[in-house]
């Protein structure tokens, strides 16, 4: 079965590493494929392009523009396709709450890029509780040794949700990021490593 997380259902328990999730997803509810993870209530599902729309609009909300990343429709629908991206979301009872996109899924070097993340909702926990279920899907299903991300100076809310779900900081990375207006920004980059994330408390 091709489904649109670019994931390949396994069925004969022969999955490589990383494959695990992607094909319990394809196993369990093939409509919305669903897999339900358990961790401090945050349903954590694969997105799927219908969902695209509603993604778009959490990129969108108001205050957002400089703390993250906006794709177009074009580029999400590429991207879901991707075998080496995984989207990830969460909903509440009316839409998707959250949602994250991993990029490195299946690379040699077991690094996954925490590539976006946010909520509809933010500053309400909603957003650290969602975190760690996507670290859960990083470490237990898609076999990651290091987990990192970049995340801007000045976003300090999402910066002390990282610190609090066991992100190291590693440096700062001078002016990468050039706004439309010709400013350029630097980025915090952070990771966190398989043996931190078992040793949490
Ligand atoms: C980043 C994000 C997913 C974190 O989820 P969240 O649910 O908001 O996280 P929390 O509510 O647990 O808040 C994280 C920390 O920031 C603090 N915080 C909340 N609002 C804040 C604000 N306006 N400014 C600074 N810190 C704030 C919280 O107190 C908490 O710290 P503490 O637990 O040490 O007290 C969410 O804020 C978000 O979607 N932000 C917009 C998009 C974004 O910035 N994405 C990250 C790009 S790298």
């Amino acid at each position: 079965m091709s489904n649109p997380n670019g994931i390949e259902g396994a069925r004969n328990g022969s999955q490589p590493p990383g494959r695990a999730f992607a094909s319990r997803v394809a196993w369990i509810s093939p409509e919305r494929q669903t897999a339900v993870m358990d961790i401090q209530a945050t349903e954590i599902q694969a997105a799927t392009p219908s969902d695209i729309p509603a993604i778009m609009l959490v990129e969108r909300m108001e205050g957002y523009a400089r703390l993250v990343g906006r794709w177009d429709a074009e580029r999400h629908a590429t991207e879901i396709e991707n075998p080496s991206c995984r989207y990830l979301l969460t909903r509440d009872e009316t839409d998707v709450a959250g949602f994250a996109i991993l990029q490195g899924v299946g690379s040699v070097n077991q690094r996954l890029r925490l590539k976006r993340i946010a909520v509809r909702n933010a500053g309400h926990g909603i957003g650290s509780n969602f975190l760690r279920s996507v670290l859960r899907v990083c470490f237990d299903e898609l076999a990651a040794h290091r987990v990192e991300l970049l995340v801007f100076e000045d976003n300090e809310r999402a910066y002390r949700a990282y610190v609090k779900t066991g992100f190291v900081e590693e440096g700062l990375v001078r002016d990468l990021h050039r706004d439309a207006d010709g400013n350029f920004r630097s980025m915090r980059l952070m990771s966190l490593l398989r043996p931190e994330w078992v040793a949490r408390p």
